[in-house]
């Protein structure tokens, strides 16, 4: 076969107009792929309100072709249909009182309804969107002018202003779909401008935006790929609302006969309006069907603008949780613990689970532990292997979605059994929780005073406000705060002041037990190192448990009684800090000591491979994978706790049960093996 050689630029033409066929395709594929996978209610709304639409879509465009008559028409080869005739073969829901086929009306009725609606909602989104983006980023007396304008059309009611505008276009320029377009087009431009322009507001300043300006990206740039990106998915959502709106605006308008000349095209609005009249004299069918026509077309577009909000927007989207059960003998899938006397916590066999899409996230997967009274457990683990969901899961402050199961015994009660009630009333003056990030978990429109003021009223209703003040200050004492900066404002304070306050908050109330998730993350050496020694004076002032979240072991080292060491949702190794720290006995926690960085590493060490995704996590040891010491036995069984020395327990193969290896299960397995070559 002959072949032609394209000059290079046609070649390249035609090469990148492919790429950028394939990434178009592909962004479609990811735009739409929410819509594919969800699942409920959201997807019933979503599919129910499509095909509604869909079949009025292709009612209007094909109109010609399914109508056996014109909009207009009354007669067929010379013979006039019968005036007002109720439903039969010939004309299957009637005529009008000027002869005219209801269901041929009914049809192009709903080609002048999508037309007017499409156009619209173009208009709207065209001028509406861009307006707001403006508007939003830049502000000042731009910002000032547009408001005004569009609050101003806001304000005035709609209906009354597509009436006022349709009229005043009718008798300029003559009623037809552009005119209801342009009527409509005015009412909704308000509705998108505020939307987006309050959505830029929040999302111009979030430090995404900012690093894109730093990086010295143009307005126009940060605009286009940061801001846009980020609100323009709240726009199909509105605009599937407002196209049923603007369906019972037209249908207004021309039910009062503004806007649409009914000799340019059918309305359903427009025969409603005659219906009236025709039912009063028993003619039902004249206004019934175009009447049901406009509720199936409304109720078609609600259900899609439901549907599209339930599945675009993630804090909606709700996974069916229904859809996974917790096995309930979880007895082979619980890490052993430390058996103590008197703990104020011990945690059995906990499990918490997200549902999602994919299945169920086995974040903590069957833990179980001890804290005792004054004794501070740090617990260290790779990033996503479960620290933040151990410690919410304790006190029940999960996501929805999320279930969990074990027991966490707490002064003789289960934790895990209370009522949503009984935790409240534990959660503070028991149960304090310092959160990861706390630099955002302050209110920035409350006061220093105001968040202590809350948060000691909720518990103590009767306290005055002096003993609020004393208290207040008095932990805002012991983690440094002067007593000036009582009245100020969040903003106000430095990161590391803020992290301070968040502390003092959590024990001003003087908890037994504290959970204490990454409280120094983000902080430099020194502010780390007051926020340590505050946590040890915690410890002795108050008799406080602490559960110390942290990825760092140099603060396991300082502040930490024992240690935990978490893996994609187990515990691993447990044990006294000064225990394991001499001498490590699992690989992982071996190998997460040889990553720490000191003054004297010279070479880097890294865990090969990435932790596992916990919805399908490997079988056996979750390690192995990872783990150089891997053996026969560790992909085949899940390995059980033994206690190595005193207090010291371990979750791997190489420190038995020994009679539960079977003969060939010691065999070393290579690297090829277990196929992390290539992540390594
Ligand atoms: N709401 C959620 N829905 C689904 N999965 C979640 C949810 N929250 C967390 N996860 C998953 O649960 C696992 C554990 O997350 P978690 O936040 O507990 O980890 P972590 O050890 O605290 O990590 P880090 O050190 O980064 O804070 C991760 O795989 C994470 O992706
Ligand atoms: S059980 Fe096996 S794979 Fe797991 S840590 Fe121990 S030696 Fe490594
Ligand atoms: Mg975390």
């Amino acid at each position: 076969m002959a072949t032609t050689v394209l000059p290079g630029e046609f070649e390249s033409g035609i090469a990148s107009g492919a790429v950028a066929g394939d990434r178009r395709a592909r962004g479609l594929r990811r735009a739409i792929a929410p819509l594919m996978t969800v699942r409920g209610l959201p997807r019933w709304l979503f599919w129910t309100g499509a095909a509604i639409t869909l079949l009025f879509v292709v009612l209007a465009i094909f109109a010609p072709e399914i109508a056996p008559y014109g909009y207009n028409q009354y007669l067929a080869h010379g013979i006039r249909f019968p005036q007002q005739a109720p439903p039969s073969a010939a004309h299957w829901l009637g005529t009008t009182v000027v002869s005219e086929d209801v269901y041929s009306r009914v049809i192009f009725g709903a080609r002048t309804s999508i037309e007017v609606v499409v156009l619209a909602l173009m208009f709207s989104v065209v001028i509406g969107v861009p307006l707001g983006l403006v508007s939003g980023y830049f502000g000042g007396w731009l910002d000032r002018v547009l408001v005004l304008i569009n609050d101003s059309i806001f304000a005035f009611p709609y209906l009354l202003l597509a009436i006022v505008i349709a009229f005043l276009l009718s008798s300029s320029v003559g009623g037809g779909v552009l005119t209801a377009a342009i009527a409509i087009t005015v009412v909704y431009i308000p509705q998108y401008f505020r939307v987006v322009r309050n959505t830029v507001l929040s999302v111009r300043e979030e430090p995404y935006v900012e690093a894109g300006r730093a990086l010295g990206a143009r307005p126009r740039t940060v605009m286009r790929r940061y801001v846009f990106a980020n609100v323009v998915h709240s726009v199909p959502v509105v605009a599937s609302l407002n196209a049923a709106d603007a369906i019972l605006t037209l249908a207004a308008l021309s039910f009062l006969g503004i806007g649409m000349d009914p000799s340019v095209a059918a309305e359903w609005g427009y025969d409603i309006s005659r219906g009236v009249a025709d039912a009063q004299a028993g003619f039902w069918w004249t206004g019934l069907f175009p009447g049901l026509a406009v509720i199936l077309l409304v109720t078609g577009l609600t259900l899609v603008g439901e549907g599209i909000n339930d599945t675009f927007n993630p804090l909606l989207r709700r996974p069916n949780h229904r859809r996974f059960a917790m096995p309930k003998d979880a007895r082979e899938a619980t890490t052993a613990a430390v058996e103590m006397e008197r703990p104020v916590v011990r945690v059995r066999d906990l499990r918490v689970w997200y549902a999602t899409d994919r299945g169920p996230v086995r974040a903590v997967d069957g833990v179980s532990f001890e804290i005792r009274e004054r004794e501070t457990l740090g617990l260290v683990g790779e990033s996503g292997s479960g620290k933040s969901t151990l410690g919410r899961g304790l006190i029940g402050l999960l996501p929805v979605g999320a279930i969990r199961d074990g027991s966490v015994d707490f002064e003789g009660r289960d934790l895990v059994k209370a009522t949503q009630q009984e935790m409240r009333h534990l959660r503070g003056p028991s149960i304090g929780l310092v959160f990861q990030e706390p630099m955002t978990r302050l209110d920035p429109l409350m006061r220093i005073s105001d968040h202590f003021a809350e948060v000691l009223h909720t518990h103590e209703p009767d306290i005055s406000d002096a003993e609020i003040r004393r208290r207040s200050l008095e932990a805002l004492g012991g983690v440094r705060i002067p007593p000036t900066r009582f009245r100020n404002y969040p903003y106000e304070f430095s990161g590391g002041m803020r992290q301070r306050i968040m502390i003092a908050l959590a024990l001003v109330l003087k908890p037994r037990f504290v959970i204490a998730d990454e409280p120094t993350t983000a902080l430099d050496v020194l502010v780390e190192a007051q926020i340590l020694s505050i946590i040890a004076d915690l410890k002795n002032n108050f008799d406080t448990s602490l559960l110390l979240i942290t990825h760092n072991l140099g603060i396991v080292a300082e502040s930490c009684d024992r240690v935990a060491v978490m893996y994609a949702g187990r515990i691993v190794e447990q044990g006294a800090v000064s225990d394991i720290f001499s001498r490590p006995e699992h690989p992982y926690t071996q190998e997460l000591m040889r990553s720490t960085i000191s003054l004297s590493t010279r070479k880097l060490h890294y865990i090969p491979g990435a932790p596992p995704d916990l919805v399908d996590p490997p079988p056996g040891c979750r390690f192995h994978p990872r783990c150089p010491q891997a053996m026969e036995v560790c992909r085949a069984k899940e390995p059980v706790g033994v206690e190595i020395r005193p207090s010291h327990l371990a979750e791997c193969w190489l420190h038995g049960p020994q009679d539960e290896i079977p003969p060939d299960g010691r065999r070393p397995l290579e690297r090829e093996e277990i196929g992390i070559a290539d992540e390594a």
